[in-house]
């Protein structure tokens, strides 16, 4: 009696299950990042109640993915054997053709079972990742997962993410929390930038003033700290404000992300952006004093032994094949007239300063060679020729990393417009303070590592791609996240999806439920529900008098920002929210622009005007003195507008409209901006506008 009851009541909740998804089909919910292939079917597996879970894993793995499913409100029973129906089984299928990298995997759900196979512990871990994107909540209450078969395999084995938590200090909480993060969405390398001027973050026990000193500044505000005194302090002092993880903590840190597949890749900077090490060992330093140098000093020996120690202790804390040494942006000028420094140049018979840089990068490969790691460099590891077997960070745009590949090294690229996350992700004027640019989730998604064209021994030694946040303006870890999130989930699509699976408007859609996925586990994202977009005026071309008409130019642009060169200012063009994005004519002298437009023959002009941008952190400007002034015949200028502004240094970012309105006659217009005699700077502007 009581078995026939309980078959009557399961069937009776099979058949209100049944009405149930008829009445709320389930979509096959968003995954993030695309899958390479994925096909709906019919009805649904309930994850209610008790359900089996068999791993043919060894126990290590098993045991990572037990702890995945956790996510999920159901009582896993541990099944001893595969088979039959209401199971969830996780399978090695190691050496199968069709799991094509060993990240790779299948999963196939239909009402009866979900099978998962992967070729590694990996590619099961990231089944598991996507089952839990799949599952949904049932109106009714519990969980199912929509009937699917997917075959994923990731486009790029680099998928990176780089946190530097020099300029801010970020604690390991806050770091294990973005692990969870960047797992959930296929992210595999998180680059930890550990050492800069603003803070040396890692404990090295053989040099304890790393950590006692130079971890430690005198100022929180990274802002106030750089244009101040720049001074360091002791940990103890009053208002010091940094921080430094122990080896213990790295270590955490290291198997917590070994733990979600995700290695730590360690940067120490060098030579350059090392001011906080010459602080506190200024014996490393060409002047041998504290607070004079960023480079170390090439010549001396003892620097080589600070690096190698420093590396060793760092490469017995990170498994990682990677060893990031920096490279960027060496000064160089103190080698110039450095005697320890003219002394090596003479020994090594090199030619030039900056082959000191090229050095020291090829003779800490070769260190880090024999302890059986890589080098990973940002790409001015390639000036002077790179090191061999070292791989290049490509940021200063692709360039590096296709040099890099063409001459057969390993790249990862991570160019500036697209991947720098400090960047303005919407409006400037809607968002907290950030160094300026503008990288919002569409151009992020729009990223394609590979170059078309790119022949294929080369395409492959693009190892992948990354997303970096630097944090100069990034205090707290609610910031830090709203600028990581949703953005890197862009970058993971980008990294891991198949280019032909990849449509903005497809992913677009799905990102809102992943932005409240995020929130509610306590992430603080960016909510591109409230985005405001690009500079209106970028939209479409404007119309006007001078489109297409002569410039001349009585003050040159830069070549560093040309936009479209001679026909910048009339060509209709108008820029978006960064000066960098190939609309913005710059001009870095102390004219400023002053340019005259030949309007063809006498015209009536009712208005002339032009759009400028300030971007304070990177001395761009608004003009300081604009005026605009008309002649018949090119010679004699009638003024008809002269504005006086004086600049306001402290506003970090704006743009202003400068211009003229009236009636006026003539030919030839001139228009001057000329930066403020105090601050100099960049003067930024994309169109003469004469209506
Ligand atoms: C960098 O942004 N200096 C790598």
């Amino acid at each position: 009696m009581e078995i026939k009851n309980r078959y009557v009541q399961v069937y009776l909740f099979l058949w209100i299950m049944g009405m149930c998804m008829y009445a709320h089909p389930l979509k096959c919910q968003s995954v993030i990042p695309a899958p390479l292939k994925m096909e709906r079917g019919t009805g649904s597996f309930p994850l209610s109640g008790g359900v089996r879970l068999y791993t043919g894993f060894a126990e290590e793995d098993a045991a990572l993915l037990r702890n995945s499913l956790k996510a999920l409100p159901v009582h896993w029973k541990q099944a001893r054997k595969n088979g039959g129906r209401n199971i969830v089984s996780i399978e090695p299928a190691e050496g199968d053709p069709s799991l094509s990298s060993s990240e790779s995997y299948t999963l196939s759900v239909s009402p009866e079972r979900i099978k998962i196979r992967a070729a590694s512990g990996a590619g099961a871990f990231y089944a598991v990742q996507t089952l839990l994107q799949l599952a949904q909540p049932l109106p009714e209450g519990g969980y199912a997962v929509p009937s699917v078969e997917i075959e994923d395999a990731p486009c790029f084995a680099y998928r990176g993410f780089m946190l530097d938590v020099s300029r801010h200090f970020f604690t390991k909480e806050f770091v294990k929390k973005q692990i969870d993060a960047l797992a959930f969405y296929k992210i595999n390398r998180l680059h930890l930038h550990l050492t800069d001027a603003a803070g040396w973050r890692i404990e090295i026990k053989k040099y304890p003033l790393l950590t006692e000193r130079a971890a430690w500044r005198t100022e929180a505000n990274w802002k106030k700290w750089w244009n101040g005194d720049r001074r360091y302090a002791r940990f103890d002092d009053p208002g010091a404000y940094g921080g430094f993880y122990t080896q213990q903590d790295i270590r955490e840190i290291v198997e917590y992300a070994r733990r979600h597949h995700v290695t730590v890749i360690p940067e120490i900077e060098m030579p350059g952006h090392s001011e906080e090490v010459l602080a506190v060992y200024p014996q490393l330093s060409c002047a041998g004093k504290p607070y004079k140098n960023a480079d170390f000093c090439v010549g001396n020996e003892e620097t080589f032994t600070f690096l190698e120690d420093v590396l060793k202790e760092v490469m017995e804390l990170f498994p990682s094949e990677y060893i990031h040494v920096g490279g960027d942006e060496a000064g160089k000028a103190a080698w110039r007239t450095c005697p320890k420094c003219s002394r090596r140049m003479e020994e090594e018979h090199l030619s030039h300063v900056d082959e000191l840089q090229s050095y020291l990068i090829r003779r800490i490969e070769k260190f880090l060679h024999a302890n059986g790691r890589k080098l990973l460099g940002w790409d001015e590891i390639l000036e002077g020729g790179p090191a061999p077997r070292s791989t290049v960070m490509s940021w200063r745009g692709e360039k590096g990393g296709l040099e890099a590949v063409r001459a057969g090294h390993d790249a990862v690229m991570t160019p500036g417009a697209y991947c720098y996350f400090d960047s303005y992700q919407d409006a400037p004027y809607s968002q907290p303070e950030a160094i300026g640019g503008y990288l919002p989730l569409k151009k992020v998604y729009a990223y394609r590592p590979v170059p078309d064209g790119l022949p294929a021994g080369q395409a492959q030694r693009i190892r992948g791609v990354q997303a970096n946040l630097w944090t100069e303006y990034i205090a707290t870890p609610e910031h830090a996240e709203y600028m990581i999130y949703p953005r890197i989930l862009a970058l993971s699509e980008v990294a891991w999806s198949a280019p032909e699976n990849r449509a903005w408007e497809d992913f677009h859609k799905r990102v809102p439920k992943a932005v409240a996925h995020l929130k509610s586990k306590g992430y603080h994202p960016f909510d591109p529900a409230g985005e405001v977009g690009s500079r209106p005026e970028s939209g479409e071309a404007v119309d006007h008098l001078a489109l297409g008409k002569k410039v001349t130019y009585h003050a040159p642009y830069s070549t560093a920002y040309p936009a479209q060169g001679e026909s910048a200012l009339t060509d209709g063009i108008r820029g978006d929210w960064t000066y960098g994005d190939g609309a913005w004519q710059g001009f870095i002298s102390r004219h400023g622009l002053d340019v005259t437009v030949d309007l063809g023959k006498e015209t009536e002009v009712r208005s002339i005007s032009a759009d400028f941008m300030q971007v304070a952190g990177a001395e761009v400007f608004l003009p300081e003195e604009v005026s605009v002034s008309i002649s018949s015949d090119g010679s004699v200028f009638v003024p008809l507008h002269v504005q006086r502004d004086e600049t306001d240094k402290e506003k970090a970012i704006g743009f202003r409209t400068v211009g003229w309105e009236g009636t006026a006659k003539g030919r030839y217009v001139r228009y001057t901006a000329r930066p403020g005699k105090k601050y100099g700077g960049w003067v930024f502007t994309d169109e003469i506008v004469i209506k």
